[in-house]
């Protein structure tokens, strides 16, 4: 059986007290949470990962980093390593988010280049995929989303693969308040397990997770996480709130 999760991005936002506070509250609540089988990850700026690492309960939550560098170590100032991310005590890494993607010039080869550093430091990637809004009007956006699986994640081997998360996350629907319809997403999810299923094996696809991403919120969840392929969701907006988060995590 695949694992359900929910997923904060909390992108460029919070100081490190803001952000200690925030993963404290949304700790009390995750507490309360009836169904512990729900994967609770909470996505932080590099600079909460320790500090945060410190306070939260690994048993009920696990941190993610939003980005990490495409080397390995050494002369890359400002960059920040798998195996640095690692030592704070993340779990997982969130990669190719359409914010790197656009504002960040990171393309499909420079992903597959973190993701395999990230792997191995054995964090799990959370790998996001999603068409823009053009290519969407145009009905690319299934060729879309196979290049970016393809080219970014479809050299792994088997036992490579089974440890990334993915994420899709429609561009148009990110930080918009647009949000892509159940069926849109359900359809696409049901798309990329039949990549996986293609290039691995049915077994590997059915225990893949794959997330929604882009303006979910509580109002929406519950109709998006309804879908047979939709196990979950990778949250911005809303991560930020921690009454909203929960209340997405209580949406299955
Ligand atoms: P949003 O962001 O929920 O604010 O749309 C989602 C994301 O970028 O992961």
């Amino acid at each position: 059986m695949r694992k359900r999760i929910v997923a904060g991005n909390w992108k460029m936002n919070k100081t490190l007290k803001e952000g200690i506070e925030l993963a404290k509250e949304i700790e009390l609540q995750v507490e309360k949470q009836e169904d512990k089988s729900i994967g609770v990850i909470i996505g932080t700026p590099f600079i909460h990962l320790s500090e945060v690492s410190k306070i939260i309960n690994h048993n009920l939550i696990s941190i993610a980093a939003q980005n990490c560098s495409s080397e390995p170590k050494g002369a890359f100032t400002g960059e920040v390593s798998a195996e640095m991310i690692k030592s704070t005590g993340a779990k997982y890494v969130i990669i190719g988010h359409s914010e790197r993607r656009s504002y960040f010039d990171e393309d499909n080869k420079t992903m597959n280049k973190k993701v395999k550093l990230a792997l191995e430091q054995g964090l799990k990637p959370i790998f996001c995929i999603g068409e823009l809004l053009d290519e969407r009007k145009q009905n690319k956006q299934f060729d879309v989303v196979n290049k970016q699986l393809n080219e970014g994640l479809f050299d792994l081997t088997d036992e490579e693969f089974s440890k990334i998360i993915l994420a899709y996350e429609p561009v148009w629907a990110i930080g918009t308040g647009e949000t892509a319809t159940p069926q849109q997403a359900q359809e696409m999810h049901e798309y990329i397990r039949k990549l996986v299923s293609e290039n691995y094996n049915a077994e590997i696809a059915d225990n893949t997770t794959i997330l929604y991403g882009g303006s979910c919120k509580p109002s929406n969840a519950q109709e998006l996480f309804a879908n047979i392929d939709v196990d979950g969701g990778l949250i911005g907006g809303a991560s930020l709130k921690a009454d909203d988060f929960f209340e997405i995590i209580n949406s299955f």
